[in-house]
């Protein structure tokens, strides 16, 4: 019997069809000429590659962050075209005939499920050919044996709609993440440490989203959609699955927090969450406005392993909000 869900995807995607603009973008294919030729040279070199050093691919692949986090030129201008053109489309559709949009998350009030607009077929097939020949020499253990399943998703971010995205980590195994445009600045990726790991919440990187230009990374590496200054943003992202690594005892210890780290130290300022860091005033004055109407369940660090000093960054911070404010005392 389908579920609620099941029969609003397909109403979305049935809802939609007669409205689409570029057909092509629905046959099932991602076609060789969409993929930037950065691409094509970078799953070549994968085909003779292994995860030694000496064989992994290079250039035309930048590392970000070394064994971690690469980027690449992903799309040409002529596919950033197609799909932006069919995604301002949908958005207009769903405006004009009353197609629900399923957001990706409860904290992009904008952006838009592309597996549920019919995109699915497009994002498999280039999940196949491309990102997951590159994923399993970077990423070996979590893109082994294949990519079998993928949520993909556009989120926007522009001056009077979402601003940026809270520190976090992905529900998913690798993640692709291509600027689509539009003209912005600001709007940086910040990276910090790998969950669980001691630097966990320790600065690592600052990305710079280029159109046309895509970042790979574990889902399990804490980032954040940095606040965008002017214009607009779009990107989509894949979160790419492997349900062979999920269902093995080492990817549930680590899910379940075998192997957390005790923190190295105070963590970095850009690194805290307000969703997830108990210790988030204790750096800064105040939740950000989005944040005050959130239901939050801080947990981070979990009890035992805290930093060398939290408790004392808890305490000022109290102390400090006594002083200036004895009202709150009476
Ligand atoms: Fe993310």
């Amino acid at each position: 019997m389908a579920t609620r869900t099941t029969v609003l995807k397909r109403t979305i995607e049935g809802l939609y069809r007669p409205h689409r603009k570029h057909e092509i973008l629905f046959q099932g294919t991602f076609q060789s000429h969409w993929a930037h030729p950065d691409l094509v040279e970078i799953v070549k070199q994968t085909q003779n590659a292994t995860t030694t050093s000496s064989t992994m691919p290079s250039a035309p692949l930048t590392v970000e962050i070394p064994d971690s986090v690469y980027s690449f030129s992903a799309f040409t201008s002529e596919f950033v075209k197609l799909l932006t053109e069919e995604i301002a489309n949908f958005y207009a559709a769903s405006e004009r005939f009353d197609i629900p949009i399923h957001r990706p998350n409860s904290m992009n009030k904008y952006g838009v499920v592309v597996n549920e607009i019919g995109l699915r077929p497009l994002i498999s097939s280039f999940q196949q050919d491309y990102l997951w020949p590159i994923s399993k020499v970077l990423f070996p253990q979590e893109a082994t044996p294949k990519f079998d399943g993928h949520h993909s998703f556009i989120v926007r971010y522009q001056a009077d709609e979402d601003l940026g995205l809270d520190m976090h980590t992905d529900d998913s195994d690798v993640t692709f993440n291509v600027c689509l445009g539009e003209t912005f600045t600001g709007s940086t990726l910040t990276f910090c440490g790998e969950f669980g790991a001691a630097n966990h919440r320790q600065y690592t990187h600052q990305y710079h989203h280029q159109v046309g230009r895509a970042i790979l990374h574990l889902g399990s590496r804490r980032h954040g959609a940095d606040d965008i200054d002017t214009g607009r943003r779009m990107n989509l992202i894949v979160w790419n699955h492997n349900s062979v690594w999920r269902a093995s005892s080492q990817y549930r210890e680590l899910k379940h927090g075998m192997g957390y780290q005790r923190e190295q130290g105070l963590p970095s300022k850009v690194c805290l969450s307000y969703t997830h860091d108990v210790d988030y005033l204790a750096y800064h004055d105040d939740l950000p406005e989005r944040a005050k109407t959130l239901q939050l369940h801080p947990w981070c660090p979990p009890p035992g392993m805290e930093y060398e000093g939290f408790e004392d960054q808890l305490r000022a911070k109290d102390k400090k909000k006594k002083t200036r404010d004895p009202v709150d005392e009476l």
